[in-house]
């Protein structure tokens, strides 16, 4: 059934994740608005402050952090296993007391993902690293962290946030090189200064930050989630509907929104709400796509995109860059009645006349995602297992889907 109406887009789950981490940086208040603070993955982070010490409160869609209070600098396995976003603690520890104690985060579902890139650059800025049962023990010299030139050997977001927060309190100039340019880092960036930072080059990959000796407090509301915006375009498209996307910017998804624009759906920016729509009875054409670090396309909207390439004309071909294991949603597909073949870090997706309704099991946050746009459009019932993974990251995702007319409810 074409999916019809609006949908509210909340606040981007990860660049709120990094925002409750700078604020360890200051022992003065933070005030975010646009806060996702239903998502399991923001429930997570706020464990991990208040463990450390902070006092946070939430209503509603705001929430304030102070970091005074904080008695420990350790971040433990039990909690920082649940989300590897944890990881943002350890820069913004270590340059604001000096010593920091953060788990490894070990492995997840889409891949290995190592953070030796976070370590290295931490080590670049003078900090003395060790590795002990599991644990990364980090020591800045004298005297704090110091800046320093750091090229980064492959493009990170989590390292390229983690030392813009360390180099915010460290002496000297820090640039970044080779750094990722997600509008995420922009807006903590953009918080970061309203701390008191010193940062240009924002969206660009070199970034440069002056050190200063302390950050304020300040008020920050969170940029719209540009991935959640991409799945509900992906959504409108794969139903044949109209879908006004509310505080939403396809500035941050060009690349994904030209492609949607390839398969035949139209989608333009109305003030600051997107609206996409699709000629119901046309047939969308395949595309091929390569994911890539921004502004090229997002691997976050990979197995969506993947989902409506299963009911193209013709075939799509999906190659992944980012991460290597990230094609657990073609099984699950398959077991929909989906004609898709794995080579490598690529896929050949065959378009077929339908989807039918199955059992089904989510892996991870996107891929849980992807089956749920498949279940919108497949003949008969869809029952998706382990759904707590979508709800790590989508806010409200029956009732918003529900608003625009699908049937779908949590059992
Ligand atoms: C962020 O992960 C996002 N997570 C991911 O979103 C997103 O998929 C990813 O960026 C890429 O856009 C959060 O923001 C919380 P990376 P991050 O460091 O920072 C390798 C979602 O569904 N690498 O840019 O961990 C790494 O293994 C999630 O919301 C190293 O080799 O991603 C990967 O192959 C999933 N060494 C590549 O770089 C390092 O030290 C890019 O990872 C760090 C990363």
């Amino acid at each position: 059934m074409p999916l019809r109406g609006e949908i509210p887009i909340s606040g981007a789950k990860n660049a709120a994740l990094k925002l409750m981490c700078a604020s360890l940086l200051t022992d003065q208040s933070m005030h975010f608005e646009n806060s996702p603070n239903t998502l399991r993955d923001m429930q997570s982070q706020t464990e991990l402050l208040e463990y450390l010490g902070c006092t946070i409160s939430h209503s509603h869609n705001a929430m304030a952090i102070n970091a005074r209070p904080i008695h420990t600098q350790t971040a433990p396995y039990d909690i920082v296993r649940k989300m590897r976003g944890s990881i943002l603690v350890l820069g913004p520890l270590l340059a604001r007391f000096g010593h920091a104690k953060v788990s490894l985060p070990g492995g997840c579902a889409i891949g290995t993902r190592p953070v030796d890139l976070h370590i290295q650059g931490l080590e670049e800025m003078g900090a003395t690293i060790t590795l002990e049962e599991g644990y990364i023990n980090a020591q800045a010299p004298a005297g704090g962290l110091n800046g320093a030139k750091i090229l980064f050997p492959k493009v990170s977001v989590g390292a390229t946030e983690n030392l813009m927060m360390a180099a915010t309190l460290a002496r000297g100039t820090t640039i970044l090189a080779n750094a990722a340019r997600e509008p995420e880092i922009v807006d903590l960036g953009e918080c970061l200064i309203k701390m008191g930072a010193k940062i240009d080059g924002l969206g660009t990959d070199t970034i440069r930050i002056e050190g200063v000796s302390s950050l304020n407090g300040a008020h920050h509301s969170i940029v719209p989630d540009r991935i959640e915006t991409g799945t509900y375009m992906v959504a409108a498209a794969m139903t044949g509907g109209e879908i006004l996307l509310k505080n939403a910017r396809l500035e941050h998804l060009s690349a994904a929104a030209a492609h949607l624009t390839h398969t035949g759906v139209t989608v333009e920016q109305l003030g600051n709400d997107i609206l996409v729509a699709r000629t119901p009875d046309r047939r969308l054409k395949g595309i091929d796509i390569m994911t890539e670090p921004h502004p090229g396309f997002p691997t976050d909207l990979q197995a969506q995109f993947m989902a409506m390439l299963t009911l193209c004309e013709g075939a799509g071909l999906i190659t992944e860059t980012i991460f290597e294991n990230r094609f657990m949603h073609v099984p699950e597909l398959a077991r929909m009645g989906a004609d898709i073949t794995v080579h490598g870090h690529s896929a050949i997706v065959r378009g077929v006349e339908k989807l039918t309704g199955a059992e089904v099991m989510a892996t991870d946050l996107r891929a849980s995602v992807a089956l749920v746009l498949a279940g919108l459009v497949a003949e008969g019932e869809t029952t998706i297992n382990r759904i707590y993974h979508l709800e790590r990251g989508y806010e409200r995702i029956v009732e918003k889907l529900e608003g625009c007319g699908a049937i779908i409810k949590k059992v």
